[in-house]
């Protein structure tokens, strides 16, 4: 009855179906892993709601790519931080989730690869698998910290490949392309003409090295600027949307920024305003909203990156010789790794974190992080909650390693 491509297993996890049940039961608890901005205690300006009610929204007039003044919005945004960007260039978009998904139709064919980093974003095998693409993941190097390594990459390139996925900054782990390692890349991707599809999500949440001990950063140097799409040589796909741009996951947009030579470009941006029309998935008021929401960047993002380096240092600031975890070094995003010597059960000791202490953290491996000892934290939550939380996580590690 159903396509071989939605068999998946759709049963929980043993960690989500106890979440659940504790939930059910009524049991309060301290949850390290949240991550929607919109239950972080943030302020957002009440114009953000105020600009929806604007009656011009009510008349439908759809543009595939999206309507002009926002696009040209989301160009002033990438030109305001030094990257001139033709708003012509720039799609816009229902999600990040949604890019992906247009851009895997307009890159692959069924059976073509795509290649993701490792670790990184569970949501990929999902995105490809719906389009019939297969996700071939690249290690990134190091073990953690984790850097891209563009040998590693090469290595994993096969005919089949359309496009490589780079996350910069990395979701969970932080790491950035150098400016190095982004040349060698868009190069390798001109020669065996593959597009690059580089989701920018958490590029204006970069760790700032003058706030946090040099401990704390890897040591790779960003590529200078803020978007990796403008370079002449291969096409690129640089993503972005509002969800992280301005903490508002539930408005749906998101938009794309089509770099490369300009021969490429054309074709593929008349191909997506095609695959955008069988769509015309972004609503109207959102849309008309933009212009005016985008201003509101500087201060939403403000409170989110004082909130994270706040998280940031607080963690770290903890960890010393003879600490029960480290915390990975990272260049910029919303989440820690923390690494706990001596754990070979993630799954087993997120139980434990649920069952003594009322704690929900994620395992590492829940990111495909190979190397078992890994917990992924969310730096979001209020000061107050997230040393709670980790607080709760020190008394669980120090009891397990009493126990040893
Ligand atoms: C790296 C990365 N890309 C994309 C997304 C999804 O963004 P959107 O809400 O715009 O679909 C996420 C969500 O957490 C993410 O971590």
């Amino acid at each position: 009855m159903f396509a071989r491509r939605t068999a998946w297993e759709l049963g929980e996890n043993a960690l989500a179906r106890r979440r659940a049940a504790l939930e059910r039961a009524g049991v309060p608890l301290l949850d390290l892993t949240e991550s929607n901005p919109t239950r972080c205690e943030f302020t957002y300006p009440p114009e953000l709601w105020q600009t929806l009610a604007d009656p011009a929204a009510a008349a439908y007039d759809p543009s595939p790519l999206g309507w002009l003044p926002a696009r040209e919005a989301v160009a002033r945004g990438y030109a305001d931080k030094g990257a001139a960007a033709d708003p012509r260039r720039i799609v816009l978009t229902a999600s990040t989730s949604e890019s992906y998904s247009f851009l895997f139709r307009l890159l692959a064919d069924p059976g073509d690869a795509i290649l993701v980093p490792r670790p990184s974003y569970p949501l990929f095998d999902y995105l490809a698998g719906l389009h019939d693409v297969e996700p071939v993941a690249y290690p990134l190097a190091g073990g953690g910290p984790w850097r891209y390594d563009v040998d590693a990459l090469r290595a994993a390139l096969t005919p089949r490949t359309r496009a490589v996925v780079v996350v910069h900054p990395n979701h969970p782990t932080g790491s950035v392309l150098s400016g190095e390692t982004w040349a060698a890349l868009a190069a390798l991707c001109a020669d065996r003409g593959i597009a690059v599809i580089a989701d920018e999500v958490f590029a204006d949440y970069l760790v700032e090295p003058a706030r946090v001990p040099r401990t704390l950063l890897s040591g790779t140097l960003p590529v200078p600027g803020t978007s990796l799409y403008p370079v002449p040589e291969t096409l690129v796909f640089a993503l972005g949307g509002l969800s992280k741009f301005l903490a508002l996951p539930q408005m749906k947009l998101g938009w794309l920024a089509i770099g490369g030579p300009p021969a490429l470009v054309e074709p593929a941006l008349a191909r997506l305003e095609l695959i955008a029309d069988t769509f015309l998935s972004v609503n109207t008021p959102a849309q008309r909203a933009l212009p005016r929401w985008l201003a509101h960047a500087p201060a939403i993002q403000h409170q989110l990156r004082e909130r994270i380096a706040e998280n940031r240092q607080w963690l770290r600031g903890l960890t010393h010789g003879s600490d029960p975890f480290d915390v990975l070094a990272s260049d910029g995003g919303w989440a820690a790794v923390v690494r706990v010597p001596g754990l070979d059960d993630e799954e087993a000791f997120a139980l434990e974190c649920l069952e003594q202490a009322r704690l929900m953290v994620h395992p590492g491996y829940f990111y495909d992080v190979e190397t078992p000892g890994h917990l992924v934290l969310s730096l979001l939550p209020p000061t107050a909650r997230f040393r709670e939380g980790v607080a709760r996580l020190r008394q669980v590690l120090e009891k397990r390693r009493a126990a040893c």
